[in-house]
């Protein structure tokens, strides 16, 4: 089988180009695997006409706002209402939408008293329709799957971007292929490709491997790769940083922290940051933290061992099953954004991650352990000095408490760190826990439960 152009048919040619991360060639053209045709690096989307960008600010700023009242399918969702800086559809019904986006901004009082910081954010991506962030990225890269005349997409995954991938293939009419790792992503995640009518694979290996697997997948078959790899994907993801910055007003936090897997979102965050202080939408740069679990800590070792300047692979084991990933395939462009804004990059133990997901549970809001690691991230940064006490930080929730609800059953009732290294320590969280307790079905039992509760 001969590989197919990529590039939408129907986009203007005008409007973006691809563009190679490391040796700068521009193409109008992307072969599958999305390698850069001379030296074979990432590529990136680039926008030729934002040269002589001449949109007033303040009325693009109106229209995002005013998209919100309109009942077009592509106003309400959240990614599509910031079309303007996106890549161009011939016309509205081209996009394959779910209305992803428009997620909250809470506030974490607890948490911010825990940490030390003013004022503490998150940002609840879980709360898209597929219960993660992938939704804003998967819109558009579906959508220029579609146009370009693709029948089959495909992707390797920890479970998230395959349930995303399989409900836009699903809404665009697109048959859909799915590799895991067996037996090491969440059930949650994995029921959801098969209801949405992938073809799921189960590979006796890890992400790295089924990512491998799938680069040379897409050389042999007209299937287009859906990973974070594909530039269309972070031009989705940037919508996250844009309705954050709108959320307060345009105003930038002093921090953003992101968990860190393949890398993808913290490029996309970081790039839209890049392009919102270039195009005069903010004044300044928030510093962008990137955190990994420490037994997937590949982009820390990267940037501590070999000085950002070559991936040091790791043999990833994590229970954040979301980010057990060991050879980060976007780490140059996670690289290049946090030098860019200042951010730093951290690593979280086992124990750190539960203690922080059960804290951010308390304020009544649910995350994956993966999106946890962004609080037990921030409690390290400011004992370092890094965040400082004054300044206001907004954590990324990546993905919804149901994902993984094993996680949260097995750390409540105990189970967690059974077996591990960590068992001892893990007695420190005994306080967080609440486990569930089966009574005899009396009133009585029941009110000295109340009763015992109220005390403790
Ligand atoms: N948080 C969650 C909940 C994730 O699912 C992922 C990645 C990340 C954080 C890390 O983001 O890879 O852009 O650095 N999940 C991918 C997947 C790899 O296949 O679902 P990243």
């Amino acid at each position: 089988m001969s590989p197919l152009p990529t590039t939408a048919p129907d986009a203007r040619a005008t409007d973006f180009r691809f563009r190679c991360i490391a040796c700068g060639d521009e193409r109008e053209t992307a072969s599958q695997d999305f390698r850069c045709a001379s030296c074979g690096d990432l590529l990136e989307i680039t926008y030729p006409l934002w040269k002589n960008f001449s949109r007033d600010i303040a009325q693009l700023k109106s229209l995002w706002r005013e998209r919100k009242l309109s009942q077009s399918p592509i106003d309400l969702s959240g990614v599509w209402r910031f079309r303007d800086l996106l890549p161009a559809l011939a016309n509205d019904d081209q996009a394959i939408t779910l209305r992803e986006g428009n997620t909250p901004l809470y506030e974490l009082p607890q948490c911010a008293r825990i940490t030390g910081v003013p004022r503490l954010l998150a940002k609840h991506q879980g709360l898209n329709p597929t219960g993660s962030f992938k939704d804003a990225g998967m819109t558009v890269a579906a959508t220029f799957a579609r146009l370009a005349g693709f029948r089959w997409v495909a992707c390797a995954s920890t479970g998230n971007t395959s349930a995303s991938m399989a409900a836009y293939a699903a809404r665009g009419g697109l048959r859909s292929l799915v590799l895991v790792p067996e037996g090491k992503i969440s059930w949650s995640k994995l029921s959801q490709a098969l209801d949405y009518g992938a073809v799921t694979c189960q590979l006796r290996t890890d992400f790295d491997g089924c990512l491998g697997l799938l680069q040379e997948l897409v050389r042999r078959a007209p299937v287009y790769q859906l990973n974070s790899i594909n530039p269309f994907r972070l031009e989705g993801q940037k919508t996250l940083a844009l309705e954050l910055l709108e959320q307060l007003d345009w105003q930038p936090p002093d921090h953003i922290i992101v968990p860190g897997g393949n890398l993808g979102n913290s490029s996309a965050i970081g790039k839209a940051l890049l392009e919102m202080r270039d195009l005069g939408l903010i004044s300044r740069l928030p510093k962008l933290s990137v955190i990994q679990a420490e037994g997937a800590n590949a982009l820390v070792r990267t940037l501590r061992e070999a000085k950002g300047e070559s991936l040091v692979n790791v043999q990833a084991e994590t229970r954040a099953t979301a980010i057990r990933i060991g050879n980060p395939a976007s780490w140059k462009k996670a690289v290049h954004v946090l030098e860019a804004t200042g951010g730093a990059c951290e690593q979280v133990t086992e124990i750190e991650i539960a203690q922080a997901k059960a804290e951010i549970g308390a304020e009544g809001i649910g995350c994956e352990p993966a999106s946890a690691v962004t609080l037990a991230g921030l409690k390290k940064l400011v004992k370092q000095g890094f965040v400082r006490r004054e300044e206001n930080v907004v954590l990324v929730l990546t993905g919804s408490l149901l994902k993984d609800p094993d996680y949260t059953m097995e750390f409540h009732r105990g189970d967690l760190f059974k077996g591990s290294p960590s068992e001892n320590a893990s007695a420190a969280l005994n306080d967080l826990r609440r486990p569930p307790i089966i009574l005899d079905a009396t009133l009585d039992a029941v009110v000295r439960t109340l009763e015992q509760a109220e005390k403790s």
